[in-house]
């Protein structure tokens, strides 16, 4: 159980809610920013003793700075045990040197992290060659949660008996652990990327006519992955073809070109702010902070 939790003025809506639901108090951390782009922050002065700070670091590399510094300032202030609520947990995705001199972005990421916090708790990291949240903060407790069943649970409200279908082999374990709780047909793809847009899926082996299909991922950035499944699988006679992502990053103009696709619902859980948010993540978050166990 913590005695505050700290938020930045950004992302209120979601920490007024989880602050509800765990029932404790919220501050928010005033920020200002300088001209040249630095931040000056400020905390309350007295902190309790177990304080959480919920911080999404969907573009993350600003939020990172502010991190380095609050993190230190609040044990300052008397914040003894420190969990950072982290829903979208970025530079998980690079977790290994795909060419020789390429940075493990994920090992160092988590290292620093690991370096301000006692304990992390998010939402669905992209965890695919390291399988825990421990192995990502060296030393530190580490809590991975996942939306995949309340984006399965939706997925069957709102479609017809879907097939739930990953849109590459990494999705493979949200996809099960979400049609497994209702019971639906699933599968995944294998995926060829070779460019920030430039994204190639192959279908599995599976009958897709005049059946209603749910892509379901971790994460949309560009939206390219999910429009080329989308594509691929009305061209093999799907009915319709909807999107559930936990973390819905959105960038540019990957909204529009999943309706270009002809993709008939976009999903996501509110890790991560956006027109498409349909289920919540907050009762996890709550219920992991308010845990006997809890980090
Ligand atoms: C990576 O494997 C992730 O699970 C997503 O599939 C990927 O990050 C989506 O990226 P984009 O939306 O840019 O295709």
């Amino acid at each position: 159980m913590i005695d505050l939790l700290l938020c930045f003025d950004d992302e209120t809506m979601l920490a007024e809610a989880l602050a509800r639901a765990v029932g404790c108090p919220l501050q928010i951390i005033e920020r200002h920013r300088f001209p040249d782009g630095e931040s000056k922050l400020k905390l309350p002065p007295r902190l309790p003793s177990r304080v959480a700070l919920l911080r999404g670091l969907q573009q993350p590399n600003d939020k990172l700075a502010e991190l380095m510094i609050v993190a230190p300032a609040a044990r300052e202030l008397g914040a003894r045990n420190l969990t950072l609520v982290c829903p979208y947990l970025a530079y998980m995705r690079q977790d290994m040197a795909f060419s020789p001199g390429e940075a493990v972005s994920q090992r160092h990421i988590g290292a620093a992290l690991a370096s301000w916090f006692d304990n992390l708790i998010t939402i669905d990291p992209h965890l695919h060659r390291v399988a825990t949240m421990d192995e990502v903060l060296p030393g530190k407790r580490g809590l991975a949660l996942s939306a995949a069943a309340l984006l399965g649970d939706w997925a069957a409200r709102h479609a017809q008996q879907p097939i739930l279908l990953g849109p590459d082999d990494e999705a493979a374990q949200w996809v099960r652990a979400a049609a497994a709780a209702q019971g639906l047909d699933h599968g995944s793809c294998v995926k060829q990327r070779s460019g920030d847009r430039e994204v190639k899926v192959a279908l599995p082996d599976m009958d897709f006519g005049g059946r209603e299909v749910v892509l379901l991922d971790d994460v949309a950035s560009t939206g390219r992955t999910l429009v080329a499944a989308a594509e691929a699988l009305l061209q093999r006679g799907a009915r319709s073809v909807d999107v559930a992502v936990t973390h819905a990053l959105f960038v540019g103009d990957a909204v529009a070109q999943l309706a270009a696709a002809g993709v008939r619902h976009v999903w996501s859980s509110d890790s991560v702010a956006h027109a498409s948010n349909v289920v919540s993540v907050v009762p996890l978050l709550a219920a992991a902070l308010r845990a006997p166990s809890a980090p």
